[in-house]
């Protein structure tokens, strides 16, 4: 049972999308192991290409981050090409699996439905799903930033109703913010965190106040702690500044000085 004022853990959730190879990502993830090993009030992951996920496991295994993948199959096994299965994941000791991240909708044709589906298999398999919303800037434009959120969230809600939010994350992030070099501003992207906050209280108001909703979208060490200092920001799911050490150490920091202030 979530308790009236307990805290909401923030996270530094880092996504190297299509990046890294074996001798890049060992400097890395050595280098965060060490960096990150003292931040106890925050929780560090990242979501590494399928193939580097046994290398992940093997230089993690023992530190205080978690790894996790940015996409699952729906279906458990069978004649699926290229697919790879919520089970594999966890053989490789996932937490976490990105589930319809902007990239995926746009350049693999996921739709709402594709990825209620992925979510709800992570879920049933014991992984944590990162469900990202957010909208276009054309679509900001037109002041429909609610309603594509909204869509996008009920095409949870709807199907499996609220409680299925109870062991996931979710993650707003807007397309023209990501991979831009501009980000939100912390009061832009509180507007829509307390949106989706308030959509999910019309269900239920225990899940909506415990659920962690992270943003994304050109977070810098520069800028982590004004977003992550925000009431309904729990913390960042970073893309480039993942990929170097001090910077997603630093994004770390924040989410774990943020935490701990709170
Ligand atoms: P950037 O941090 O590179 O803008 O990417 C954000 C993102 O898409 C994380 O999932």
């Amino acid at each position: 049972m979530f308790e009236a004022g307990q805290k909401r853990r923030k996270f530094a959730v880092g996504n190297w999308k299509m990046n890294g190879s074996i001798a890049t990502n060992k400097a890395l993830l050595e280098k965060l192991a060490a960096g990150v090993k003292d931040f106890h009030d925050a929780d560090c992951v990242v979501c590494v290409p399928y193939p580097y996920l046994c290398q992940a496991q093997q230089l993690l295994q023992g530190s205080n981050i978690a790894w996790g993948a940015q996409n699952i199959c729906s279906t458990k096994n069978g004649a699926l090409t290229g697919a790879v299965a919520p089970h594999m994941l966890v053989d490789y000791g996932c937490r976490h699996v990105l589930i319809g991240h902007s990239e995926r909708r746009s350049q693999f044709h996921e739709t709402d439905d594709t990825a209620a589906a992925r979510f709800l298999a992570a879920q049933e398999a014991g992984i944590t799903p990162i469900f990202c919303m957010g909208e276009s800037a054309d679509e900001r434009d037109s002041d429909w930033t609610e309603y594509i959120v909204g869509r996008q969230l009920d095409s949870l809600i709807r199907r499996f109703g609220p409680y299925v939010l109870k062991n996931a994350i979710l993650a707003y992030e807007p397309l023209w913010a990501v991979g831009s070099d501009q980000p939100a501003t912390p009061e832009q992207a509180q507007e829509v965190h307390a949106f989706i906050r308030k959509r999910i209280a019309r269900c239920d108001a225990e899940v909506a106040a415990r659920v962690p909703i992270l943003y994304g979208g050109s977070v810098t060490a520069a800028n982590a702690l004004g977003l992550f200092s925000m009431p309904d920001i729990d913390g960042g799911l970073i893309g480039r500044a993942s990929l170097k050490a001090e910077e997603f150490i630093a994004i770390t920091r924040a989410a774990n000085q943020a935490a701990a202030r709170n």
